[in-house]
């Protein structure tokens, strides 16, 4: 990929993030375009390489070149790999800019104010806070992924374990897993990790705005790379949009930027919070044709999906709402879609709680995963140039007695 630039406003700084190799024809080729942003630009200036594969003493130069542009404000330099930091600190450039590695705090010049706000979270990765009028949602850029939603004035609509790892390689249990390209094992190489990759992948930062409506926008991004191409060899740029206003929205966006079709599985694997399973019920899914897992077999459902037992079941041939009734926290949460023809109902029950390190013996009885998915033969092809875009869009209303 040859390098590029693009710029971004978030809050009060302008971010500049640069792609691929940054090396003499290509720094030179945005020099000048950089010099004069930075130097129309009123506020600070984030420089941010965490999507450069690599930079040459030209890039150095457009550095200093864009340093010398501002008086009074200040340039810092975030997702540098650590022989990208030994170069500027070799070269004593270091000391001239505030250099911050991969997962760099400096990422905090991207709040919105009374909208977003990006902290250390758990495990220590970046972490971007939302909270408006609507509500509050926490969005982990280690796998893209939703830790928690609350509607304003409700108690938290997501589970998530307390036995979560929060840790480089592994994913988070709860919240939102955004399983992709494949969902389940993977057909080719069941070797490969279960869901996909991007689940336990740092994401990175590409943009958050205010919505026309007042709630808040944040896209975090990843493009294939060497070792993305060792475990799935289609070059793509993949984007998780997180929406928090009315409902909480999240749509994962996949271009593909191969010269040749690909085909994909995968989902937006919820885990919701309920009060007791055994009294929960899941409605939305009858007349639909259902995959027991547990069974291996196929039927046509009939009515709601109650639990007594470990239950792992995907319905097909769906595009309808389902409606999580919950009489213990007395509430209906709707689980909408878009871009999806599957949904996934899972709960987990006793023995294989206990066979999952990172999910409490216990922990099921307060649990359900109500996934939007594209599953087993609900498969996406996405050609050339073009884009797939699956959406989960969840509300929560309380029920009324009467
Ligand atoms: C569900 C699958 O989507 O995810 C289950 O249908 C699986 O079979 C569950 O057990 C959890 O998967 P993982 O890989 O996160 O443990």
């Amino acid at each position: 990929m040859n390098g590029i630039v693009d710029f971004q406003v978030p809050g009060s700084a302008l971010c500049c993030r640069f792609h691929g190799r940054m090396d003499g024809v290509t720094s030179q080729q945005v020099d000048n375009e950089v010099f004069e942003r930075v130097a129309a630009h009123k506020g600070d200036t984030v420089f941010d390489l965490s999507g450069a594969s690599y930079v040459s003493s030209a890039f150095l130069r457009l550095c200093v070149r864009a340093a010398r542009a501002i008086t009074g404000k200040k340039i810092e330099i975030v997702g540098l790999n650590p022989s990208m930091k030994e170069v500027f600190d070799m070269t004593g450039l270091g000391r001239i800019f505030n250099l911050s590695l991969r997962g760099g705090e400096a990422l905090s010049e991207l709040d919105i104010e009374g909208h977003l706000k990006i902290v250390k979270g758990p495990g220590d990765f970046p972490t971007a806070k939302i909270d408006n009028a609507f509500g509050s949602a926490t969005v982990s850029l280690h796998g893209a992924h939703v830790m928690e939603y609350c509607p304003k004035g409700q108690e938290p609509v997501l589970w998530m374990s307390q036995k979560s790892y929060f840790a480089p390689g592994k994913s988070i249990r709860g919240g939102i897993p955004v399983c992709w390209p494949w969902f389940g094992p993977c057909a080719d190489d069941p070797k490969k990790p279960s869901h996909g990759f991007v689940r336990f992948r740092d994401w990175e930062f590409r943009r958050s705005e205010v919505t026309p409506e007042g709630g808040t926008r944040l896209v975090l991004g990843m493009a294939s790379n060497d070792q993305t191409m060792e475990l799935w060899p289609h070059r793509f740029d993949v984007e998780l949009e997180v929406v928090v206003g009315h409902s909480l929205e999240v749509s994962l966006h996949v271009k593909n930027l191969d010269d040749k079709s690909f085909t994909f599985t995968g989902a937006l694997h919820s885990y919701f919070a309920v009060g007791d399973i055994a009294k929960t019920t899941v409605t939305g899914l009858s007349g639909r044709r259902c995959h027991d897992k547990l069974t291996d077999k196929f039927s046509t459902w009939d009515g709601p999906v109650k639990f007594a037992s470990e239950t792992d079941m995907v319905f097909l041939d769906t595009e309808d709402v389902c409606v999580i009734t919950d009489p213990v926290k007395r509430r209906r949460i709707s689980v909408a879609k878009r871009g999806s023809r599957s949904s996934v109902v899972w709960n987990p029950w006793v023995d294989k709680s206990i066979r999952m390190p990172d999910f409490g013996d216990d922990e099921f009885h307060g649990m359900v995963c109500v996934e939007t998915c594209n599953a087993e033969d609900d498969i996406v092809t996405v050609a050339p140039g073009a884009k797939h875009v699956l959406t989960t869009l969840i509300s929560s209303e309380t029920i009324v007695p009467g």
